[in-house]
């Protein structure tokens, strides 16, 4: 498989009052291959997200590089643990939106929006204001509305977080079965050990403050890949390995 980013020494540090400065990353080096899925997993506060951020491009590194193959600038799309949709626009056009600010015609743009509605199976709910969804209902628009743009790298930071631990894992199946619809790179901050030996190609682990990568996992299981894989004697083995490696 072709790198597709390569993160190299990347360090950042936030300015603090006393001018210390806050080191939040600590040499992060972290390639990851066209199509993979990577799950990054490690304790609050580790940097997880400021990485997540600095790959979004709305944050810059304080040392170090983040460079794409071909140096090319690939679109990319994030999703974040709270939905962040817009509360005046129904579901249709909250999916609908980056594909009309990318300047497609009103039409073109909601008709994709409906196969995505389908997809997420929320058809019935597609003239619905976010506030009268569910949680999970609006982590699945939130993602709908981050696959319609077809980014080369999705970022997705705790996209389950919020919700209840029964949600949580049919939205992980879901997430799969979307996933290889279109097989975008992807870079997803999760604390579910079972959801990242799931999802995930490799997962990264993660020190505490300041941190760094201390360990890396390849998932070997063949996808696609299903529920009832996280009942089997090898995936079993493979979370007991992770969680070896979160305790280290
Ligand atoms: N804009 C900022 N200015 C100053 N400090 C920041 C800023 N963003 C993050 N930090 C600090 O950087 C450190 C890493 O934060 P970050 O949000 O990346 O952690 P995280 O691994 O995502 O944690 P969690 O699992 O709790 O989400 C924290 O100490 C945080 O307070
Ligand atoms: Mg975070």
């Amino acid at each position: 498989m072709d790198s597709f980013v390569k993160i190299s020494n990347l360090s950042k540090t936030f300015p603090t009052d006393d001018g210390n400065g806050l080191e939040a990353l600590d040499d992060i080096n972290l390639t990851l291959a066209e199509n993979e899925f990577v799950c990054m997993i490690g304790p609050s506060g580790a940097g997880k997200s400021t990485l997540i951020r600095i790959l979004a491009d709305v944050l810059q590194p304080t040392s170090g590089s983040v460079t794409f193959a071909g140096n090319q600038d690939p679109t990319r799309a994030i999703v974040f643990q709270s939905s962040n949709l817009l509360p005046w626009m129904d579901v249709l056009h909250n999916i609908a939106l980056p594909l009309k600010i990318q300047g497609e015609s009103e039409t073109a743009a909601n008709r994709r929006a409906e196969e995505w509605i389908e997809r997420v199976g929320l058809s019935e709910f597609k003239d619905e204001w976010p506030k009268t969804l569910s949680g999970g209902m609006k982590q699945r628009v939130a993602i709908a509305r981050a696959l319609i743009q077809q980014p080369q790298l999705l970022l997705l930071d705790e996209p389950f977080g919020a919700l209840d631990a029964l949600t949580r894992d049919q939205m992980a199946i879901e997430l799969l079965k979307t996933w290889d619809l279109q097989h975008p790179t992807v870079l997803m901050i999760t604390h579910s050990i079972t959801e990242a030996a799931l999802l995930a190609d490799r997962v990264v682990v993660f020190s505490k403050r300041p941190g760094h990568i201390t360990h890396e996992l390849k998932i070997p299981f063949e996808r696609p890949r299903r529920a009832a894989l996280r009942d089997e004697y090898s995936f079993i083995q493979i979370v007991k390995e992770l969680r070896g490696m979160i305790m280290d």
